[in-house]
């Protein structure tokens, strides 16, 4: 069955909680949101059906074996049953690895998600795919389980300020590549926060077409990942910034390859988004730590990748989708074009500003 979207305000997450057909919970909540929202972890303290509540460090290191082990000891030596139901309260990483724990933990617990970062409403929490990293790459030990719901509340991005809510677009620009309607919002002026629900029933309803990842229709979701995954891995940037910077990037790697239009397209997204700084930082950062051999490596162990060849996703001008395959070698090559387009970018923006 597929997730239901609801989106909340905070002050009703506890009735949501109370009143749901589940009998115990398991709340796992990040550490820094628990710190932000102490009313909220009061009121879920006081349900009678709420077994523990348990705070865990939302960050990318917490989605690791090591971690696995430790949490899910944790929780099996309390009385978890199958009938437990999780909650889990944080960014991308905690609905991530709480997802995995909830799909392994006695062959499967039921489980809500609730988002607290931009990146985890439009996408992190959406989709059931749910993951951890090991050494050679970003979510290589993974599965598909959905939570029932997806509780979208708006007022836990009031903590962050502008500059730390744009840093977490990245995922945005993505859709917006992806979904005419929602391109036209963004260039007709709409404010960010109001398109949240939008992306996230994009997302949802390519999802329901291709629950597994088996028909190829899911696979528009990870525009801008090959490269991005690698940048996040090699250069220690955000999932976000390295999603915003593989989105322009992958579009003038394959501009011999297929005639698109997406470079150009992002760059006009992140303008309109008032993006350029951060997309500025983020490409410093990507040049500061180049380098190409273990970006090559995490591209040709990356997921998607097939018999030896890195895949590209690449949308054209009609929003249109497209898989590109590179060898290794090809792909070195296109590595060494990029260096310059990415100090070319980083000088215009100077002169800009
Ligand atoms: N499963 C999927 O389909 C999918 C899709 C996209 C991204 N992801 C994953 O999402 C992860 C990134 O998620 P993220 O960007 O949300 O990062 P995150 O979960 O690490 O959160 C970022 C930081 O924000 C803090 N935080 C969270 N909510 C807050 C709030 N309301 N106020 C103040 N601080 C808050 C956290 O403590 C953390 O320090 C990556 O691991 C990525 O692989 C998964």
């Amino acid at each position: 069955m597929a997730s239901q979207i609801i989106t909340l305000k905070i002050s009703q997450l506890s009735n949501f909680c109370s009143d749901s057909c589940y009998h115990r919970l398991v709340i796992m909540m990040d550490r820094t949101v628990a710190s932000h929202f102490s009313e909220l972890t009061q009121s879920l303290q006081s349900l009678p059906k709420v077994q523990n509540i348990f705070y865990l460090q939302g960050a990318e290191n917490l989605k690791s074996l090591d971690m696995y082990a430790y949490w899910s000891e944790k929780l099996l030596a309390t009385s978890l049953d199958r009938s437990t139901h999780m909650v889990a309260i944080g960014g991308g990483t905690i609905t991530d690895f709480c997802g995995f724990l909830a799909a392994t933990l006695l062959r499967g617990l039921s489980w809500t998600a609730i988002p607290t970062t931009y990146l985890g409403m439009i996408d992190g929490a959406i989709g059931g795919k749910v993951a951890l990293n090991s050494g050679v790459g970003k979510n290589m030990i993974g599965t598909f389980h959905e939570p029932d719901n997806i509780l979208i509340c708006q007022h836990f991005l009031s903590t962050f300020d502008q500059q730390q809510l744009k840093r977490g677009l990245g995922e945005l620009v993505k859709y917006a590549l992806l979904s005419e309607q929602i391109y036209q919002e963004i260039m007709t002026g709409k404010q960010v926060i109001e398109l949240i629900l939008m992306c996230a029933q994009y997302k949802q309803s390519v999802v329901a077409q291709d629950l597994k990842d088996s028909k190829g229709l899911r696979m528009c979701l990870n525009l801008g990942h090959t490269l991005g995954h690698s940048f996040e891995k090699a250069c220690q940037i955000s999932h976000s910034e390295a999603v915003l910077c593989g989105l322009v990037l992958e579009g003038y790697m394959c501009e011999n390859l297929i005639d698109n239009h997406q470079s150009l397209k992002a760059l006009e997204i992140i303008t309109t988004l008032h993006l350029n700084v951060v997309l500025q930082e983020a490409l410093q950062k990507i040049i500061d730590m180049w380098q190409p051999n273990n970006m090559i490596n995490f591209c040709y162990h990356d997921k998607k990748g097939d018999q030896g060849l890195i895949t590209i996703v690449i949308t054209d001008k009609t929003h249109k989708v497209h898989n590109l395959q590179l060898s290794p070698g090809d792909f070195k090559d296109k590595l060494s074009y990029l260096q310059g387009i990415i100090n070319t970018l980083i000088s215009s923006f100077s002169i800009k500003h």
